[in-house]
């Protein structure tokens, strides 16, 4: 008999009952409440009552305020269809386990927890927002309530620690191929992590790993996804330099598609690489490789390295070409383009 998909909605624990409430009394009102009838309905005061107000809107709610009028919902976040996402990738790695949050702090740091408890592998993490969402080097990654990605998966590969970081390539190719699917235009990847779409970032991922030398524990693969993020929503420092595929596409993209998309293509990938080793990944990513032939500055402890990229040697570490014909390979650090 096949096991039955678990899903598990967990609301967060700041969407609290008052929340729900603020939402509830608006929806039936389809008009303007005033925030001293909420407030009276509630017995909270009216400075409660607007942040409440202001945190829906982080969540993705769209509520105008016309003073002396109150409040109205105009609209609610398009959630991602977890009953889609179960259908499409049932019977696959990924297809047991999911753990759909309204918002959480990390989808990494929920995977992590899981993962040291024991969680399976193909267990996915997945939410509509965080609050302190990570990226590599100590970044943060922010998205807009419901119109990116944002999920971590668990792996339990038979690697050895040395190789589990080529786990970013499979996972980076995979999304490349799966993110083709849903935009009309052709993405590459910045070296070891990023996903790009002509000179804009468009997603990134974050792998974090535990094990002994010989033997990988659990892996967690995060990944965060611009889908139908707009130009306006995007963090000031970021409108030069990131994009979505709704931005690159003209159109809105249905995340919960992409979302299976990417699990079907990660899982493709994965199980080749568990099978036979890293070379499809690998060249893959050498079809897709941003940085090929371009001048690219490493930050290293002692300094920056400026080279030309030579692309990825079988081991995952980007070669940078210096003067005197020397190659020199990094397997971690910053790189950028050099102006
Ligand atoms: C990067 O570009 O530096 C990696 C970004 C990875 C972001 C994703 S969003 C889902 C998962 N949870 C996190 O906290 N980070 C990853």
């Amino acid at each position: 008999m096949e096991s039955p998909v678990s899903v598990t909605y967990i609301e967060s624990t700041n969407m609290s009952q008052r929340k729900q409430t603020v939402i509830d009394i608006l929806r039936d009102s389809r008009d303007f409440v005033s925030g001293e009838a909420m407030s009276d309905v509630l017995g909270i005061s009216r400075n409660a009552v607007h942040k409440h107000i202001k945190s829906l809107r982080k969540r993705g709610y769209s509520i105008t305020g016309v003073s002396r009028r109150g409040y109205r919902l105009e609209d609610e976040p398009c959630r991602l269809s977890m009953a889609h996402v179960t259908a499409r990738t049932e019977k696959t790695v990924f297809g047991h386990s999911f753990r759909y949050h309204d918002e959480i702090e990390s989808t990494n740091i929920e995977a992590k927890a899981l993962a040291t408890r024991g969680a399976p592998e193909g267990t996915v993490v997945v939410a509509e927002s965080q609050t302190a969402g990570r990226g590599r080097l100590g970044r943060r990654w922010t998205s807009p309530a419901g119109k990116g990605l944002l999920f971590s998966v668990v792996l339990r590969p038979p690697l050895p620690m040395s190789e589990a970081h080529l786990l970013t390539i499979v996972a980076a190719v995979a999304a490349a191929e799966a993110i083709e699917k849903h935009v009309p235009a052709q993405v590459a990847i910045k070296w070891p992590n990023d996903l790009f779409i002509g000179d804009r970032k468009v997603g990134g991922i974050l792998m974090e790993v535990s094990g002994e030398q010989d033997e990988v524990d659990w892996v967690v693969l995060g990944m965060g996804l611009n889908v139908n993020t707009e130009y306006s929503e995007l963090p000031v420092a970021l409108r030069r330099t990131a994009t979505s595929l709704k931005m690159v596409g003209g159109e809105a993209v249905d995340r919960s598609e992409v979302l299976a998309a990417l699990l079907l293509s990660l899982e493709s990938h994965y199980k080749t690489a568990s099978r036979g080793g890293f070379e499809r990944a690998l060249t893959a990513f050498r079809e897709r490789d941003y940085l090929l032939s371009r001048t690219i500055s490493v930050e290293t402890r002692q300094g920056p390295v400026v080279g030309a990229a030579a692309g990825i040697d079988d081991r995952g570490a980007l070669l940078v070409q210096l003067p005197e014909r020397r190659v020199r390979s990094f397997h971690s650090g910053d790189v950028t383009l050099h102006s």
